[in-house]
């Protein structure tokens, strides 16, 4: 090993004690990502190391965060991966004045991350009453946690159906697209599972697209309910259950039209027949 190989090695050792000492005295965990992939200029995704005593519910988000002059600074990500996975994975915007995100954005394979300890989060199944078709509606990086609750095996024994909608500004922004369309049919678990049960509904607002328009209007107009062929284009309280998860804006354009819908929302300690989580930002 060269005199400079091993110079860094040191310092790179150094640092990591610095960053443990602060994550033990947080109570942190601090975990090396694996995997960074950049799906845009302004979207990523990235994964880390799991550590063994790490549980969660599919849908729930959790505090990650760097080292910011002496302090661990952290913001809520809700988890991509499913309960049963062996990393984490998160689905990321890049703020280029964000304090978090402006600096996420350059991690690389190697590096390390501060995790919380205290998953949390209301897009679970557990807040919603069983029903037979579940709706996951999201805007942006609130994809995120409808990738962990599609794959739950749990959720395919509470639902029938699944439909995951997602609308962003421009096509180039549909992350997890082809995961999606294809890949996620020739997984070894879900693969046959989903079949003709699940539905994936892209929609894009600011340029030409197949599926135009925001998803709120889609569904008003009743082109929602015409491409999937459902026979109202108002949710049946009864029978379905909704997860939303997008901006302030959205969530609160959503809700109403499911309260108008005759859907109650529901919380961890009493399940209703939606549920809504405003997806992150740094
Ligand atoms: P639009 O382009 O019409 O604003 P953003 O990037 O601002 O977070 O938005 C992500 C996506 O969510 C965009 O396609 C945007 O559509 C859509 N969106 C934003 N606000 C709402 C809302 N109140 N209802 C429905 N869709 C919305």
């Amino acid at each position: 090993m060269d005199v400079k190989m091993s110079q860094r090695k040191m310092e790179e050792s150094l640092q990591y004690s610095k960053l443990k000492d602060m994550a033990d005295e947080k109570k942190l965990f601090l975990e090396k990502i694996i995997w960074v992939h950049h799906w845009t200029e302004s979207l990523f995704s990235f994964r880390i190391e799991r550590p063994n005593s790490f549980r969660f519910r599919s849908g729930e988000f959790i505090m990650i965060g760097l080292n910011d002059n002496k302090k661990p600074l952290l913001r809520a990500y809700s988890i991509v991966s499913p309960n049963w996975e062996e990393h984490l994975e998160f689905f990321s915007i890049k703020v280029p004045d964000g304090p978090l995100t402006s600096r996420l954005q350059h991690l690389k394979e190697g590096d390390h991350l501060f995790l919380g300890k205290k998953p949390t989060g209301t897009l679970v199944t557990d807040a919603l009453k069983s029903g037979k078709r579940l709706f996951m509606v999201g805007t942006g990086t609130g994809l995120a946690p409808f990738l962990s609750v599609l794959r739950d095996p749990e959720t395919h024994e509470k639902f029938d159906e699944i439909v995951l909608t997602h609308t962003v500004r421009e096509e180039k922004e549909l992350a997890y697209r082809s995961f999606l369309e294809k890949e996620i049919y020739s997984d070894e678990i879900f693969g046959e599972l989903l079949g003709n049960r699940f539905t994936y509904y892209p929609t894009v607002t600011r340029s030409e697209f197949r599926t135009e328009g925001r998803i709120t209007d889609r569904i008003r107009s009743g082109a929602f309910a015409k491409d999937l062929k459902l026979t109202s284009k108002k949710f049946n309280p009864q029978t379905d259950r909704v997860m939303v998860c997008g901006s302030m804006a959205f969530n609160k354009d959503m809700s109403s039209m499911l309260e108008e819908h005759g859907l109650k929302e529901g919380s961890n300690s009493t399940p209703g027949s939606f549920v809504i989580e405003r997806a992150f930002v740094g």
